[in-house]
Formats: structure tokens, C-alpha cells, sequence
């Protein structure tokens, strides 16, 4: 940010040019960073079937002292891949084009029935290891707030 209004001084025209600059880096504030937060989903899953999940840990990009932001999301899923590490980088990769870094805190398997109104939880992932499943499901109870949701430590 003083890197912008040290330029703001040089004419309009430089600090136009700067902003964009700025902005194609995905640079951001706290607070900017803070709002990006927001606008990232906390579950997205698949509608239906049986799939790989990770849980994933969302931060701003630039380091921001000790009280940045967080949250954490699960993604999981065919549609982000066949893998916990297909499902982490496509992730990764979204994520890191509104400039948040990100960190994946494990992964499992998901069963979800949608006729049932079911979500079970279980497994882990060779990679990234077993994700605190008690933290994905209060996750998914905020979405899915009608349905039955367990978990379970076994299973792979
Ligand atoms: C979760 O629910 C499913 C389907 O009802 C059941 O088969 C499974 O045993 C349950 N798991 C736990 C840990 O209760």
C-alpha cells in the first residue's frame, strides 16, 4: 500500500497504470483480504456419490501479522478431480488468483445421498493425512442444515 502512494504522487496516469499493476498481482490489504474471505464458498461438493474431500486452511497471500484472517473450507469431489491432490490444486489454483494462500489440513471421503438428506464423513488421504472430520462436518451442517451428517475415523 505505501508502495501506491508513494507512486500516486508521480501523476495520474502512473498511478492508474500502478493500480492495475497492483491489482493483476493480486496484492492485498488486510482488509481487502479479510473481505476476499468472504467471498470464498465453504463447501462446495458434489451433489451426489461417493468422493474424495480435503479441508483446507484460506489466508491472505501477504503476510499480515498475528491476528490475519482464516477460514476453512472442504472441497471434494469428481468435478475437482479424481485425487485429494487434483481436488487441493484446482483449489489452490482459484484461490490463488484472488491472491490467498492456502494450506490443506488433510482429507477423507465423502458419502453424499441426497435423496436420504445424508452426508457421511470418513477415510483420510495418503498425502495430506486424515482431516479433523468433526470441523468438516460443522462445516457441512452450516450448508446442509437439514440433513443427517456423521462421521467416522475409519474407512480409507
Ligand atoms: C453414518 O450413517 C450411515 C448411513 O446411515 C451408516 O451406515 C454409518 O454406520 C454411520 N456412521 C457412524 C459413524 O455412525
Amino acid at each position: 500500500m505505501l508502495v501506491f502512494v508513494g507512486r500516486l504522487c508521480v501523476g495520474a496516469v502512473r498511478s492508474v497504470f500502478t493500480l492495475v499493476a497492483v491489482q493483476t498481482r493480486s496484492f492485498c490489504t488486510f482488509t481487502m483480504c479479510a473481505e476476499k474471505l468472504n467471498d470464498v464458498p465453504e463447501v462446495e461438493i458434489e451433489d451426489s456419490g461417493t468422493f474424495k474431500y480435503v479441508l483446507i486452511k484460506v489466508y491472505p497471500g501477504e503476510p499480515s501479522g498475528d491476528h490475519e484472517p482464516s477460514k476453512l473450507i472442504v472441497r471434494g469431489g469428481q468435478k475437482f478431480g479424481p485425487y485429494h491432490g487434483d481436488i487441493y490444486d484446482a483449489t489452490l489454483a482459484n484461490l490463488q488468483k484472488l491472491g490467498l494462500d492456502s494450506e490443506c489440513l488433510g482429507g477423507g471421503r465423502i458419502r453424499h445421498e441426497p435423496e436420504k438428506k445424508e452426508l457421511n464423513v470418513y477415510g483420510y488421504s495418503q498425502g495430506f493425512g486424515k482431516a479433523d472430520h468433526q470441523l468438516t462436518v460443522s462445516l457441512l451442517k452450516k450448508k446442509y442444515s437439514n440433513y443427517a451428517i456423521n462421521w467416522s475415523d475409519e474407512g480409507y
